[in-house]
């Protein structure tokens, strides 16, 4: 990761400056978020797939995405995203991630996209990261003629290949999400949680020696050990008064059987407890594999400016319609 360097153009209150005593937790509880002219900036929203003065859709590659931003001043309060997981789809785009030979590829180039993000992430900004595991099958190309099968399977996926004898050997679970955030922490992230998503209605997958895979992880990860964290957005108090905390796990079913045009869509529930504590009033969420946009129109609906970035232009126009429709309401509320 890069060494922190929040530059101080361009940036304005989002809560008013701090009054208490002057310490680093104290600022980061008042951070600073970007100004209106530089999210709508030219440039920028001609470079666009969709923008207004709340939200941007970028139709590229990720890295040009993050390298577009970069450029344009831009930085975020809050990453939130659910990058491919590894061998599960092929979404038939150029340089798309995924596919990589080796799982150890592919989460090396995972970790560079998030060193990217923290050019464009705030010093007291936070990133979340959701992933899910993927066993080595090592069975070669699928043979069934069965068509949700060949969907699932699309020809010969990487964990289906021979392997290399040591994380790639058949039955292996590759633990890719904790090799990904320990990569992350070597490259200087602060890991702050390894969150479980419980998934109550799984689709049970048909084995007989092992337990079928019910959760996946939502990581979260600092710049800095001050960062915003608003825990009453979100937490719970007791009789006595005390604001408790989110816990760690987190039990939210799956979207299932919704038309959308995306096949690995997540609920806006995933999304609530990361935008709602780490990104302040008017603050600026980034989903740089934005899907069909979940996180774009939970931070929409929540007052939130918000990037997404995705590669398929089908996913964007599908993003773009939610947006249109949630900018409708809006108008319809004034
Ligand atoms: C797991 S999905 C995200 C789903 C999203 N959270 C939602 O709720 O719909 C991953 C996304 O990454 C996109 N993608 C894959 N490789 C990419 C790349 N190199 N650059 C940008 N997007 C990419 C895919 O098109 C896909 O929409």
């Amino acid at each position: 990761m890069a060494a922190s360097a929040t530059p101080n153009l361009h940036l304005v209150d989002s809560i008013p400056e701090a009054t208490g005593p002057s310490t680093k937790a104290n600022a980061a509880m008042h951070p600073k978020v970007i100004s209106e002219e530089v999210f709508t900036a030219s440039a920028l929203q001609e470079a666009a797939f969709y923008a207004d003065d709340t939200t941007i859709i970028l139709n590229m590659d990720v890295r040009d995405g993050l390298e577009l931003l970069s450029k344009s001043n831009i930085l975020v309060n809050c990453v939130i995203t659910s990058p491919p997981f590894y061998g599960q789809r092929d979404y038939g785009v150029e340089r798309q991630i995924g596919l990589e030979e080796h799982p150890s590829e592919f989460i090396s180039k995972l970790a560079d996209v998030f060193d990217a993000t923290s050019d464009v992430l705030i010093d007291n900004g936070s990133l979340w990261v959701n992933i899910g595991d993927t066993y080595w099958s090592g069975k070669g190309a699928h043979r069934s003629k069965e068509a949700k099968q060949s969907a699932r399977r699309f020809g010969i996926r990487p964990q289906d290949k021979k392997g290399d004898g040591l994380w790639c050997v058949p039955k292996q679970l590759l633990l890719i999400p904790h090799r990904f955030a320990i990569e992350l922490q070597e490259r200087g992230w602060l890991v702050r949680n390894d969150n479980v998503w419980v998934k109550p209605n799984p689709i049970p997958d048909q084995v007989r020696d092992r337990c079928s895979m019910s959760h996946e992880y939502v990581f979260h990860f600092a710049k800095e050990r001050w960062y915003y964290f608003d825990k009453n957005s979100v937490g719970k108090v007791t009789d006595s008064g005390t604001m408790l905390p989110p816990r760690d796990t987190w039990e939210i079913a799956t979207v299932r059987g919704q038309s959308s045009r995306h096949k690995a869509r997540f609920s806006e529930e995933l999304v609530r407890i990361p935008i709602l504590t780490t990104t302040p009033p008017r603050g600026v969420v980034l989903d740089p594999f934005a899907g069909s946009g979940t996180s774009l129109a939970f931070a929409r609906k929540h007052g939130f400016r918000s990037i997404g970035i995705d590669a398929k232009r089908e996913y964007c126009e599908a993003m773009v319609e939610q947006i249109e429709r949630i900018a409708e309401d809006e108008g319809e509320e004034d």
